[in-house]
């Protein structure tokens, strides 16, 4: 069935159990996919392969490694999630439309990410200047990273799993795949070099396309985003180092 695809999306794995952190599942599923994914790669050679399987950046690290494609070849559908969950959070309280919010969720997917409130608009409208009868302010907006962060934590203690979002997800990357459409999307590559950060996964803006996904070389942040998205990278590089790959 895989035989020929254009994009192959991967899921296979162990999923979180209630209170269990993304990284707790990295052992488990480092194994499962480098067992699948060089066998997936033969038969669908010229795929753009996602990886959706948990804690995604890191696998995204070890599928890249074990398959040797192309880092934008194979990437992880990274913060996409968690940024349209925090768009559709925004455009509640905002009372607009989930497209006319502009904000992204940046870094690891899991306990490390956040959203670049520094280029967040509503419109051509900065946040912080949002003219509603009440204006946002840092401790609400911090507020609302914090929900949508932990919110798998929440539906997963609810229902078992999350599956709807990441399906309505995934299904907006391979879109972008195949119908070539190069959106910039909130997707995790093995960086090189990108915001001085190199050999790890982690999302950045990227434009997805055909040939897969290319983080923009830069993204305005301001100094303590820089160092968030370090910190983002320094918790993933010391996951894949435990994992101590060949
Ligand atoms: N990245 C995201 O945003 C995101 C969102 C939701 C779920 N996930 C992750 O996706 C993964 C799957 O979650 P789920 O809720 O579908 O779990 P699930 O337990 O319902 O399904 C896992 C599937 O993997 C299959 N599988 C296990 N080992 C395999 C192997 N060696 N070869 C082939 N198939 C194998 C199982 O048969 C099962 O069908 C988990 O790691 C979960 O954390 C990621």
């Amino acid at each position: 069935m895989v035989d020929g695809s254009d994009v192959v999306v991967v899921t296979a794995g162990a999923k979180q159990q209630p209170g269990q952190t993304r990284m707790e599942l990295a052992g488990t599923n480092a194994r499962i996919l480098s067992s699948l994914l060089p066998a997936l790669v033969e038969r669908a050679p010229e795929a753009v392969f996602v990886i959706v399987t948990n804690p995604a950046d890191v696998m995204t690290v070890v599928g890249q490694r074990v398959t040797g494609l192309p880092p934008q070849r194979i990437f992880g559908s990274g913060t996409v999630l968690d940024t349209s969950r925090l768009r559709w959070r925004l455009a509640q309280r905002a009372g607009v439309s989930t497209a006319s919010v502009h904000a992204d969720i940046v870094g690891e997917h899991g306990d490390t990410e956040f959203p670049l409130w520094s280029t967040a608009t509503i419109g051509p409208v900065p946040i912080l200047d949002w003219p509603g009868e009440e204006p946002f302010t840092s401790q609400e907006l911090d507020r609302i990273a914090v929900e949508v962060r932990d919110a798998a934590y929440a539906v997963i203690r609810g229902k078992g799993a999350t599956n709807l979002a990441i399906g309505v997800s995934c299904a907006r990357i391979a879109e972008a795949v195949l119908h070539d459409e190069r959106a910039v999307l909130p997707v995790s590559t093995v960086l090189d070099g990108v915001h001085g950060i190199s050999g790890v996964a982690l999302s950045v803006p990227s434009v997805v396309g055909a040939d897969g996904a290319v983080p923009l070389a830069r993204t305005p942040m301001t100094t303590a985003e820089e160092e968030r998205l370090h910190a983002s990278a320094d918790a993933i590089r010391a996951a894949v180092d435990a994992l101590a790959l060949g």
